[in-house]
């Protein structure tokens, strides 16, 4: 699998969400001293574009870093879409998904990553979907 020729190294999928956002702001920071960690293309994933790039302008802000929104990519895609979550996974290196609850949301980004060659993460606390 060419993981290297993916646009990016690490899409958060739900960075529009409670977690998700804390999530985005703590990849943001890791990436803002390069020379403690090597800066790697990642991008934002969820529904609304607008949603996503407002988490990102508030990480800029909190993090004093105003050209985060030009670094970052966006990409649209919803659970209810398998096409879209295909698109999105095949972008993707690693997919730490943020959208729950996964007993309900789970399913389908797993399917999209396993089906496309993709790592996928999450940050499950749901005893119910384990
Ligand atoms: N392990 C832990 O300690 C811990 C702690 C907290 C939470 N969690 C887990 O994190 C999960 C999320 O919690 P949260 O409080 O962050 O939830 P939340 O604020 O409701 O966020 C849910 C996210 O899912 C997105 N989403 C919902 N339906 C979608 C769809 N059809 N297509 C694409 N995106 C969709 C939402 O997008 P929109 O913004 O567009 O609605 C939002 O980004 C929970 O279910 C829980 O399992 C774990």
């Amino acid at each position: 699998m060419a993981t290297e020729a993916r646009p990016f190294h690490l899409v958060v999928l739900g960075a529009s969400g409670f977690t998700g956002q804390f999530v985005a702001q703590e990849v943001a920071r890791e990436q803002v001293v390069p020379e403690q960690s090597p800066r790697l293309p990642w991008a934002v994933a969820g529904r609304s574009r607008e949603k996503l790039q407002r988490v990102l302008e508030r990480a800029a802000l909190k993090l004093g870093r105003p050209t985060l929104p030009s670094e970052v990519g966006i990409i649209i895609c919803d659970i209810t879409n398998p096409a879209s979550l295909d698109e999105m996974a095949k972008q993707a290196a690693v997919v730490l998904n943020c959208v729950g609850p996964y007993r309900f949301y789970g399913e389908p980004v797993v399917k999209a990553c396993i089906e496309n060659g993709t790592s996928c993460i999450d940050i499950c606390g749901e005893p119910q979907a384990l």
